[in-house]
């Protein structure tokens, strides 16, 4: 009773922000992602008869009790729908360069859902895997698809229509997305706390709400026409807004650093140089920018000259859900 899965970091270009449904993770909004081909997590799950709890070994070391609680209360959900009372080592190897900037809960949980489930025989459909692995990180339900994703946030209270759905495979458009390290403090609001307080103290959250389902109708119809220009701006400020519901938060806060605004501004004289390229921004200091491949190396150049900058990682679209034996 043993698989192994590989899943795919993604990136956000409509954010998710904000929950309707914490123990669920039913988002408040939809939202539109690209998943990467250079960051990824690989997770065995082996489920063995002899174990009287989970076992979870990340990157080859015994994690902590904090972090296995967190992979036993989502391999529950698995045992319940499998009807198999049996505990599970669990082995996740993440290839993400060190303090990429990249969350890895969104290809951890991705890898999880699909290396569990087939682990403990139960047979789910793509859709079924992306609404399972929701349950452990909300960006995670993304990442089971390559290239162009969509998280429908759906209606039901149960959370059976709230999953994502592939746009474009990931060879249909190539595009580039540069993953920029900073020099930055480690101080930090983890994006479960920042949107939960944003949600229910922004001041801006309804702002952000009356905003995002626009952004995203205009995202994926400038990804229907091949639009770069039209996506990259609709993305730079998508993220714009999220990040200003932080500061309408009580008490409010703030992601960026000073190095952040640096590279932002970069971005916007790269652009009034006549160069395509712009920028989005997770809950964290790090920026990611957007660019076209035939620009990727003159835009890494010219962020790498940025006294903040301590590395810039070139990515393209990647695949989805990936069974490796
Ligand atoms: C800013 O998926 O990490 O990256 O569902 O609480 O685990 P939980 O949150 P998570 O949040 C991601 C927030 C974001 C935007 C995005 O990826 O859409």
């Amino acid at each position: 009773m043993h698989a192994t899965a590989r899943a795919h970091t993604n990136i956000a270009l409509i954010k998710y922000w904000g929950k309707r449904d914490e123990s669920l993770f039913l988002p408040t909004n939809s939202s539109l992602s690209i998943t990467l081909d250079e960051f990824y997590t690989t997770t065995t799950v082996s489920f063995q008869p002899s174990l009287n709890k989970d076992v979870f070994l990340l990157n080859g070391e015994k994690a902590n009790e904090h972090e296995t609680n967190k992979i036993s209360r989502f391999l529950d959900k698995i045992r319940i729908r499998a009807n198999k009372q049996i505990y599970a080592e669990v082995n996740s190897l993440n290839q993400v360069p060190t303090a990429a900037g990249f969350a890895s809960s969104a290809s951890g949980f991705a890898a999880l859902a699909a290396a569990a489930t087939k682990a403990i025989g139960l047979e789910v459909t793509n859709q079924e895997l992306s609404i399972i692995a929701r349950q452990g990180s909300g960006s995670a339900c993304r990442s089971i698809y390559g290239g162009f994703v969509e998280w429908q946030q759906g209606v039901l209270d149960d959370g059976t229509d709230s999953h994502a759905v592939p746009i474009l495979h990931e060879n249909e458009w190539n595009v580039s997305i540069l993953s920029v390290l900073l020099e930055s403090e480690q101080k930090k609001v983890l994006s479960r706390d920042g949107m939960k307080r944003t949600v229910e103290t922004s001041v801006f959250y309804s702002g952000w709400l009356e905003a995002v389902q626009k952004d995203l109708t205009t995202a994926k119809q400038s990804i229907a026409e091949r639009n770069f220009e039209a996506l990259g701006k609709v993305a730079e400020a998508n993220a714009l807004k999220m990040h200003a519901t932080t500061l309408g938060a009580e008490p409010p806060f703030m992601y960026w650093q000073s190095s952040t605004l640096d590279v932002m501004q970069k971005i916007q004289e790269l652009r009034e140089a006549g160069m395509q390229a712009y920028f989005t921004i997770d809950a964290g200091p790090n920026v990611k920018v957007l660019c076209q491949p035939k620009d990727e190396e003159a835009v890494r150049q010219a962020l790498l000259d940025l006294e903040k900058v301590k590395g810039v990682h070139t990515c393209h679209p990647g695949p989805g859900i990936v069974y490796l034996d």
